[in-house]
């Protein structure tokens, strides 16, 4: 280990998504930080969001009632004080959004458009056209590029946190362009990774969510917490050639209907909210009525608009759907629910501080208890504003505490690097089968305890891999969290939220009104 190549920093971000790059921004200048990516700064999943980002601004609305919107979507698990936190400093830094130049469509120039989104009581979701993640992480990676204690540090792969004691010391990293090891020495370490939509076959997450940081902090002790919730959007394209794309659940929004494949409305079959209500509940009647019908897909019927209003609400959606010969204002456009978020994570609290001294985590892969059992529509983004601004603000308490010059330490790395030369797309090829097929929307113990048991034998065969590029360590935490889901999702013997189990279909708020936290002993 001693001629690993070592920088020195006050922070390390991992993660170059919009909770990433915000607390970047958010870190007093006086710090030096490195934020490490995998791929190019610009590839994350909140690139990606369509919809908005939720925040009470209407004069109707409240932070009280998107608290209480929040709450209920969260189905019993939610973390109140987490929530308080997330509605009420949400208008404080969309603000901060605007001031560093983020475009979000307006109805004057003092007043920001608000649209509705599934389970909302009110119009509260702001918005850039429908390329609401594009247009704010493109201006917050504008200014984070003239920082100049910012460092930018890309095909950086995180592979260990480096802890002492239960401190956190950095980051283990494989770099990809000198094909080497590069350790990251911080005493405050941001984990901001993202989900792991790759867990399934269908996601709307790009190739880069394997859930890298919830592996990385469980091997090194850290507590994670919900695994077993994770939000299948209702509705995303299903068409040969992409079965990946958002139809944003904006355009319900807008009064698009659900048809399934004879045409015929039924979400008033299933929720007095119809297509409005919350997306676990529209997801699994989705999935209820593809089964009923025997058909991969239902529609979404927004041909009651016309062209030129849907071209200039919904342009990205409306120019995708046509180059796969779907005109949205005349055709009902083909669609399937399919895996887009992880309300489970590294446990925080909420300042993003985890059980690890200097390790936080923010965003997708942190579980605060905002979202419980569900994460309501455009909480997402804002979550990684609101807590990575708290963590901006902390920072500066644990890094003062510190002497400055760190002593020496030794690498202790968590991950395999021995023998053996394995098919890793293959391993993930199953893994995602084995996913979909038995921890997806509708989950019972018979499925879970084959899924389980197809995952033990990875978990065997991957001790003895060697690791030769990141795809091999992005199996085993694919391999790592497929088997953390899997356990959460079988002790948890009753439906709530996203987790619906054919065998437990009640809620059991006497035994189960609780969260599931595992830990590495
Ligand atoms: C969407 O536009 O439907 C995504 C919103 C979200 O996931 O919060």
């Amino acid at each position: 280990t001693d001629n690993i190549r070592t920088e020195l920093h006050d922070v390390i971000i991992i993660g170059s998504g919009i909770a990433g790059v915000y607390t970047a921004l958010e870190i007093p200048e006086k710090y030096d930080v490195a934020i490490l990516t995998k791929e190019t700064i610009e590839i994350s999943n909140s690139v990606l969001a369509q919809g908005g980002i939720a925040v009470s601004l209407d004069k109707g609305d409240s932070p009280e009632l998107h608290f209480k919107d929040t709450i209920y979507a969260g189905a019993g698990l939610c973390d109140e004080k987490s929530v308080w936190v997330l509605v009420n400093e949400a208008a404080s830094n969309i603000e901060a959004l605007c001031e560093f130049g983020v475009n979000f469509d307006r109805k004057s120039q003092n007043e920001l458009s608000l649209s509705r989104e599934a389970a909302h009581s009110k119009n509260r979701i702001i918005h850039a056209g429908d390329t609401t993640g594009k247009e704010v992480c493109d201006k917050l990676i504008s200014v984070v590029r003239t920082r100049e204690n910012v460092k930018i540090k890309e095909r950086v792969a995180a592979i260990d946190l480096i802890t002492e004691n239960n401190v956190c010391k950095g980051v283990l990293t494989y770099d990809e362009d000198s094909s080497s090891y590069v350790l990251y020495r911080a005493n405050v370490v941001v984990c901001a990774t993202g989900g792991f939509g790759q867990l399934y076959s269908n996601t709307t997450n790009p190739e880069v969510a394997t859930g890298d940081g919830v592996g990385l902090a469980y091997r090194a002790g850290a507590e994670l917490m919900d695994m077993e919730f994770i939000q299948f959007h209702p509705t995303v394209l299903f068409h040969p050639d992409n079965k990946s794309f958002l139809i944003s659940e904006a355009v319900r929004g807008e009064g698009a209907i659900l048809r399934n494949i004879n045409g015929e409305r039924f979400m008033p079959k299933y929720h007095e909210l119809n297509e409005l209500a919350p997306r676990d509940i529209v997801s699994r009647s989705i999935f209820h009525e593809m089964k009923k019908t025997n058909s991969t897909h239902v529609y979404l019927d927004i041909t009651f608009k016309d062209k030129e209003y849907l071209e200039q609400r919904f342009p990205n959606i409306y120019r995708t759907c046509l180059s796969y010969g779907i005109d949205i204002s005349k055709d009902y456009i083909p669609v399937a629910p399919a895996e887009h978020y992880c309300m489970g994570g590294i446990r925080t609290d909420v300042f993003g501080r985890t059980n690890i001294k200097g390790f936080y985590a923010c965003g997708e892969v942190a579980c605060n208890g905002i979202h419980g059992a569900n994460r309501l529509a455009s909480n997402s983004l804002l979550e990684g504003l609101v807590f990575g601004h708290k963590i901006g603000t902390e920072v500066e308490n644990i890094i003062e505490d510190y002497p400055k010059e760190p002593q020496k330490i030794s690498i202790k790395a968590h991950s395999n690097r021995v023998l053996k030369d394995i098919d890793v797309n293959q391993i993930k090829k199953d893994i995602q089968e084995t996913m979909t097929q038995y921890v997806g929307i509708v989950r019972e113990r018979e499925g879970l305890e084959k899924a389980k048991k197809k995952i033990e034998e990875y978990c065997d065969l991957i001790k003895d891999m060697k690791n030769i590029n990141v795809r091999d360590f992005e199996t085993q935490n694919i391999v790592l969290i497929s088997r953390l889901v899997i356990e959460a999702a079988l002790e948890r013997n009753e439906s709530r939220g996203a987790h619906f189990r054919l065998d437990h279909q009640k809620t059991d708020d006497e035994n189960w009104k609780r969260n599931i936290i595992k830990r590495k002993f």
